[in-house]
């Protein structure tokens, strides 16, 4: 697998001054920036836009990991792509053709991904892994930064894992979902090459961000 990359969830950031935020992770040593899209219906909270996506843009050049969280999808994944996502990542229940989907993500010249809610089973990777680039392994229910991380997802990481070695492509496990200090290397172990972290990332603090994000990688 990859080194393990960072992609601290804005979603716990300040969101009065998001600019400054996305540049402060930037100057802390984040690889990623992940943006969690909620729109009241997939889930019960309402986040970002594609407005704001396009208005963080400016701010680094590190890659939008963009996680969408609505239903129906396809009607805006073209407003993300030039709001300058890099990365689209998708849910198979938020609408009838998956395979379409991310046929649909990759003919606009993003990265495509594949997230699982917890009762997601890896199974519905099946037919879609050898077309997609990230596979997100949800280990909370999507919805709301700062919930506990649900153990049952660290059989899935490695089940994910072993269908990723076999395939042999170059696809990213990532997960998302109450990573701290103490489940990130668990989450690694498992298989895990990229950490989403809204709440440990973001707590303390601008000051503490860079100790924060060294505090999650692989020692
Ligand atoms: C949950 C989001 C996550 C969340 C992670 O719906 O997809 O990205 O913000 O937050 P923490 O790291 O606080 O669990
Ligand atoms: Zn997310």
């Amino acid at each position: 697998s990859h080194p393990v990359r960072i992609a601290p969830s804005i979603l716990s950031a300040d969101f009065s001054k998001l600019g400054e935020e996305v540049r402060a992770i930037d100057a802390a040593g984040c690889d990623w920036i992940h943006v969690d899209v909620m729109d009241g219906h997939f889930v019960p909270n309402i986040t970002i836009g594609p407005a704001v996506v396009k208005a963080l843009r400016p701010h680094t050049t590190k890659p939008f990991d963009v996680h969408l969280m609505i239903s129906p999808v396809d009607q805006f994944l073209e407003d993300f792509a030039n709001a300058g996502a890099d990365i689209i990542t998708v849910h198979p229940e938020a609408g009838p053709h998956l395979h379409r989907t991310i046929q649909r993500i990759k003919a606009l010249g993003k990265l495509a991904g594949v997230s699982l809610n917890p009762a997601t089973p890896a199974k519905m990777l099946d037919y879609v892994l050898e077309d997609i680039d990230l596979v997100l392994v949800m280990s909370v229910n999507p919805g709301f930064g700062g919930q506990s991380f649900i153990e049952s997802q660290l059989r899935k990481i490695e089940a994910v894992r072993n269908s990723i070695d076999k395939l042999g492509k170059d696809i990213r496990l990532e997960v998302d979902g109450g990573i701290d200090i103490n489940t990130a290397p668990r989450a690694i172990a498992a298989g895990a090459d990229v950490l989403v972290a809204g709440t440990a990332t973001f707590r303390g603090g601008p000051a503490q961000y860079a100790t924060n994000i060294e505090a999650l990688r692989p020692k």
